[in-house]
């Protein structure tokens, strides 16, 4: 303990060892230009040591002083550690600890909650010099706390080895300084926890898709099997559409699961990765490419556009590409007329009327007399007709000289 030259008691209001000299306006005003613009820096969300570390600089430099040092409270070892600062050496920040007891000036701070001025460390009765401090010939320091709502976060100490008078006024400075630390640390806090909920829920709804992906996977391998089981060729072919379409919402999830983890990223092109949406151009891609390997010899193309959309939407567009596709595989190049085959081309675009998505063959052309409303008694168009209507969009077959070609036209939101 030093020298009992000074009062004893705590007292409730910064304590001063004689009457500061009236405050030059100058330098006050300079104070505050100082603040205000730190002000600026606290709400611009940087992170929590670059501020303790500009706090420390811009506090040391609006009241002249040699050090300036953020110390944040550890809880359990109940010390006070130097975690940003100037005027130290390299070995104290993020490393030197000072007691947080109420016989350190940073420590009283601390645990009282009011600011402190020991102009004369050395005549103190109040307090010891912590260690760290008489190292560096410390001779008057000024504390003041930091704190949010959940507590105090540390403790703001200006110091300085020269004679001198820490006022009040500075307190106020100071005070205005750790104010702005404790929201931003505060702020930066609930950012952290509210992004790892989110990373939480991301990934659990990744989790889902890849599950629900297998165990479609597991269905379109049962299909399969019975498909080659089945006697009758027609059952046969209805099997294989059948895991065929299953095959096809599959790689709306298997998509959903792979591109989640860009959900939050910007996307390519079309704004913010969102939970629950997938970029179509992909997904459009492997669906294509997945019949294609069904038919060896058959060239089969895709061009689609960045596009996110929602999983809802993106499970009718998937199956009716499907639908129509496998069309084109099926009926556009009959061996007789067509031995060598032909391009089967899938497009999507996005354009003022929203999303087109064609799919073009330059094969035989429709049956006389076809019409999309009544186009036969199978499954297929009537497949393609309810999920046009269920997508709210619309699907024409503009005229061509040879082949075919299927347009769907789907609004997009916003
Ligand atoms: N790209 C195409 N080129 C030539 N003809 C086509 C093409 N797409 C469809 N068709 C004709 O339209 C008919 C109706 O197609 P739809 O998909 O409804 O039936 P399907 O393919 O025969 O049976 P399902 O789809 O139920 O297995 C086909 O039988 C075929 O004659
Ligand atoms: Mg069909």
């Amino acid at each position: 303990m030093n020298a009992q030259t000074d009062q004893t008691e705590v007292e409730p209001t910064p304590e001063t060892l004689r009457a500061p000299a009236p405050p030059d306006l100058d330098y006050r005003l300079r104070q505050q230009v100082i603040l205000s613009e730190f002000g600026v820096e606290a709400l611009r969300g940087t992170d929590v040591d670059h501020l303790l570390q500009r706090a420390a600089e811009l506090c040391a430099q609006g009241m002249g002083a040699e050090f300036c040092k953020a110390l944040e409270y550890q809880r359990g070892a109940d010390t006070l550690l130097v975690r940003a600062g100037v005027g130290w050496g390299p070995d104290v920040i993020g490393k030197a600890r000072i007691g947080a007891d109420l016989a350190s000036p940073a420590g009283f701070a601390l645990k009282t909650g009011r600011p402190v001025i020991s102009n004369h460390l050395a005549d103190e009765t109040r307090f010891r010099t912590p260690q760290l401090m008489a190292d560096h010939g410390i001779r008057r320091a000024i504390n003041v706390l930091i704190e949010n709502r959940d507590g105090a976060f540390g403790v703001l100490e200006v110091d300085d080895t020269r004679e001198g008078m820490f006022e009040e006024a500075d307190i106020a400075f100071m005070q205005g300084f750790a104010n702005l630390l404790g929201g931003a640390i505060e702020r930066q806090r609930t950012e952290t926890l509210l992004r790892a909920a989110l990373a939480r829920q991301d990934l659990l709804a990744r989790e889902m898709s890849h599950r629900v992906k297998n165990s479609l996977a597991i269905v379109a391998s049962l299909l399969a099997l019975q498909a080659r089981a089945a006697e009758d060729p027609a059952v046969q072919t209805a099997l294989a559409d059948a895991r065929s379409r299953v095959e096809a919402i599959a790689g709306v999830h298997d998509q959903l699961w792979r591109q989640g983890d860009k959900a939050g990223d910007k996307a390519e092109g079309d704004g913010e990765g969102v939970p629950g949406e997938l970029d179509l151009a992909p997904f459009l891609e492997k669906l294509v490419a997945n019949l294609a390997s069904g038919v060896p010899g058959q060239r089969l193309a895709c061009t689609a556009c960045p596009q996110r959309i929602s999983a809802d939407r993106a499970i009718p567009i998937g199956l009716l590409v499907n639908e129509l596709v496998t069309n084109a595989l099926k009926y556009a190049y009959p061996p007789e007329t067509h031995p060598a085959g032909g391009e089967i081309r899938v497009r999507a675009e996005r354009r003022p009327e929203g999303l087109v998505v064609e799919v073009t063959d330059d094969g035989i052309g429709l049956p006389a007399g076809f019409e999309i409303g009544r186009a036969s008694k199978s499954l297929g168009m009537r497949v393609v007709g309810s999920l046009t209507r269920q997508l709210g969009g619309s699907l024409t077959i503009p005229a061509r000289e040879t082949g075919t070609c299927f347009r769907l036209e789907v609004p997009l939101a916003g």
